[in-house]
């Protein structure tokens, strides 16, 4: 119906996407969705199957193979495959190091896209990810690409772990820099701003006054197409 909208928010790893998409879905009454969470749903199953990122035919048959199912818990999202709730464990070290490598295979980011694509139908979803405004959801009313300087962001994902000393801020700035490499120069749906995204850098920025910039736009969209 015409009063919800489909809500895009891509970016690098630590820009605030799934904290500000949270928030503002929670605003809104809409149901979030964070894609990063199937990647790396995919990549914790191929770890415990053994299976390797070059490996794409055995990482292809896994995907299809897998039942992933998303669900709004206490603390944000669960995340279940076949039944099995893996929220914590897919937020691994290992997984972190391994998923960019996963999320390269062609056949990995179809079965996805297909699963992303059927839970944002109906609209009135925030969809968090790399690609969903680029490829998955090409057609939501609205569009955030949401960044932040790399500095900052390795700054903020060191701060939220509870055991800080096992990695340097230097060391965790380089595997995030190396994600956002990999990320930016697969082939397939790489990680780009789409042309009709609104850039908002949130280096400066709390997660209130993003979330507020994004919850203005959205109303300021759907006035629009009343
Ligand atoms: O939360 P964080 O920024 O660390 O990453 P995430 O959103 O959980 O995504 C983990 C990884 O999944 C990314 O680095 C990408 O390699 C991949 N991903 C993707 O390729 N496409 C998406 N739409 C979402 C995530
Ligand atoms: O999902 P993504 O990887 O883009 O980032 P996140 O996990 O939502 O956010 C990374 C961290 O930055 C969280 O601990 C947030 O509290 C913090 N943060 C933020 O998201 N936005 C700001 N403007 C400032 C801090």
């Amino acid at each position: 119906d015409s009063d919800r909208m489909n809500i895009a928010i891509d970016g690098p790893a630590g820009a605030g996407k799934s904290t500000v998409a949270r928030k503002v879905a929670e605003q809104l009454g809409y149901v979030y969705i964070d894609t990063g969470a199937m990647y790396r749903a995919v990549t914790l199953c191929a770890q415990r199957a053994g299976i390797s990122a070059d490996e794409p035919v055995k990482l292809a048959e896994l995907a299809r193979s897998l039942k992933i199912d998303l669900e709004p818990g206490e603390h944000g999202q669960s995340v279940y495959v076949n039944g099995d709730n893996v929220t914590a464990l897919i937020r691994s070290r290992e997984v972190t190091l391994q998923v960019s490598h996963v999320a390269a295979n062609e056949t990995v980011r179809e079965v996805l896209g297909v699963m992303q694509r059927h839970l944002a139908a109906r609209k009135g979803v925030v969809m968090d990810g790399r690609d969903i405004g680029s490829h998955v959801l090409p057609n939501a009313e609205l569009k955030i690409f949401l960044t932040a300087s790399v500095k900052e962001r390795a700054l903020r994902r060191h701060r939220e772990m509870a055991d800080n000393q096992t990695i340097t801020l230097e060391q965790l700035e380089s595997e995030i820099a190396e994600r956002d490499r990999l990320d930016e120069q697969r082939e397939i749906s790489p990680l780009i701003c789409a042309s009709d995204a609104v850039v908002m850098d949130s280096t400066g920025m709390t997660i209130d006054e993003v979330i507020d910039a994004i919850v203005k736009l959205s109303r300021t969209k759907l006035a629009e197409a009343k």
